[in-house]
Formats: structure tokens, C-alpha cells, sequence
């Protein structure tokens, strides 16, 4: 018996598989190059082609915060202690979240929506401000920083 001879039936599967192997390892290799290539999608508010901290008037600041792949913006934001401030929240991209452990903050980030939160720094320190919802292979380095300065201390 010859072992050598491959039928030809087996030979054109053997082509077939081949070529779906190939387009399939094209294919992956294509998509690696344009994953971040979302369309983006910021709410019809120009607040948020800035990302800014305005101060409305000594203890009261509005943050215009806009997350995407795969971080905040602004990245620090300084108020005074006993600061209220209003987080206005969105995404230009994928759904993220957007945690404040120490003040109870959990919200979410969605492209094409605005989500909102008021909190009181009463206390001085480095609150981080956390993405807690998965959103790609950036996700666990995601974060920016609220600095609360209490004056006595400079
Ligand atoms: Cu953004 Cu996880």
C-alpha cells in the first residue's frame, strides 16, 4: 500500500482549509491594526470637546469629564476643601464607569449621554476617580485624580 497518495478529494479540502486558515489569520491581523478605530460620539454640548473644571464661584466647580479609551479627562482636577462639585459625566466610545470609592460615587460613563453627580470634599486628600467597568485591555489602568487642598497646610 502506497502511503503517499493522497486522494484528490482529500487534496481539495486540504486547499480549502488552507485558505479559510489564511483569511482567518488575515483577518485577525487586519482588526489588531484599526481597534481603536471607533466612530466617536460626544452629547451635542460643546462642554465636552474641552474637558474643563469651571469654577462657579469660590466652593462650587462644575467638572466636564469625558472618558475614552482608556483614560479621563482632565486627568487632575484641584479644588479647595469644602468644595461641591458637580461631576457631568460621558464617553466618547465604549461604556465606562466612573467610581469614587471614599464618596459613594457610581456612575457610569455611556457615549451619547450625560450622567451626573454632586459631592462635597470636606475632607483634604487624593480621591482617585476609578474606571469600575470593563472596557478594554487598558481598563485596569484607568484612572484620574480629584486633589481636595486644604490651605493651612502650605
Ligand atoms: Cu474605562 Cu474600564
Amino acid at each position: 500500500m502506497d502511503t503517499s497518495v493522497i486522494d484528490s478529494s482529500e487534496k481539495k479540502v486540504m486547499v480549502i482549509t488552507g485558505a479559510v486558515m489564511a483569511l482567518f489569520i488575515f483577518s485577525i491581523l487586519y482588526a489588531r491594526g484599526r481597534s481603536n478605530d471607533l466612530p466617536e460620539c460626544v452629547p451635542f454640548d460643546k462642554s465636552y470637546l474641552n474637558p474643563k473644571v469651571m469654577q462657579l464661584d469660590a466652593k462650587t466647580f462644575q467638572v466636564y469629564a469625558v472618558a475614552q479609551m482608556w483614560q479621563f479627562q482632565p486627568q487632575e482636577i484641584y479644588i479647595p476643601v469644602g468644595s461641591d462639585v458637580d461631576f457631568f459625566i460621558t464617553s466618547k466610545d465604549v461604556v465606562h464607569g466612573f467610581n469614587i470609592y471614599e464618596k459613594n460615587v457610581n456612575l457610569m460613563a455611556v457615549y451619547g449621554n450625560i450622567n451626573k453627580s454632586t459631592v462635597h470634599f470636606d475632607k483634604p486628600g487624593i480621591y482617585t476617580i476609578t474606571c469600575h467597568e470593563y472596557c478594554g485591555i487598558g481598563h485596569q489602568g484607568m484612572q484620574a485624580k480629584v486633589i481636595v487642598n486644604d490651605p493651612s497646610y502650605k
